[in-house]
């Protein structure tokens, strides 16, 4: 429940993050910085859904505090740190420099996705199935 909710989101800014890609590369650079705006308001969401909603109640009902939440928000501030760089190319028009970040930061995404699309998210998905829903309202309203 959790899982599909979170997944079909990873999607929605991977869809996002892809439109800003191609528009960029087609030399747009109006459309890709509109488009690389809504991926990172996108990104924003996703993240503090993860870290204010869906890890303090798993940390609470597990006890793991230094656990996988904790390299999951490590590994978030390394992807707020390579947006933020790859939004700064692209306000620069560098288009050379924002195919780079946007690469290193794709790879970033897909890595820390699979980890939580293969292991968290069914993790808590166990954990919390009792609230499954009243924390499925609480993200979606996010
Ligand atoms: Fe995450």
């Amino acid at each position: 429940m959790l899982t599909n909710f979170l997944t079909s989101d990873h999607r929605d800014c991977d869809a996002l993050f892809a439109k800003a890609e191609n528009a960029a590369s087609d030399g747009g650079f109006d459309a890709a910085r509109a488009a690389y705006a809504e991926f990172e308001a996108a990104m924003a969401r996703h993240l503090s859904i993860e870290e204010s909603v869906l890890f303090p109640e798993f940390e609470a009902r597990s006890g793991m505090v230094g656990g996988p939440t904790t390299v999951m928000r490590v590994e978030h501030e390394q992807m707020r740190a390579m947006m933020a760089q790859t939004r700064q190319a692209l306000e620069c028009g560098e288009l050379d420099d924002f195919l780079g970040c946007s690469e290193t930061l794709n790879i970033l995404i897909q890595q820390h996705n699979m980890k939580e699309e293969q292991m968290l998210y069914p993790i808590c998905d166990r954990a919390l199935a009792d609230r499954a829903e009243a924390l499925l309202e609480r993200m979606q309203a996010y």
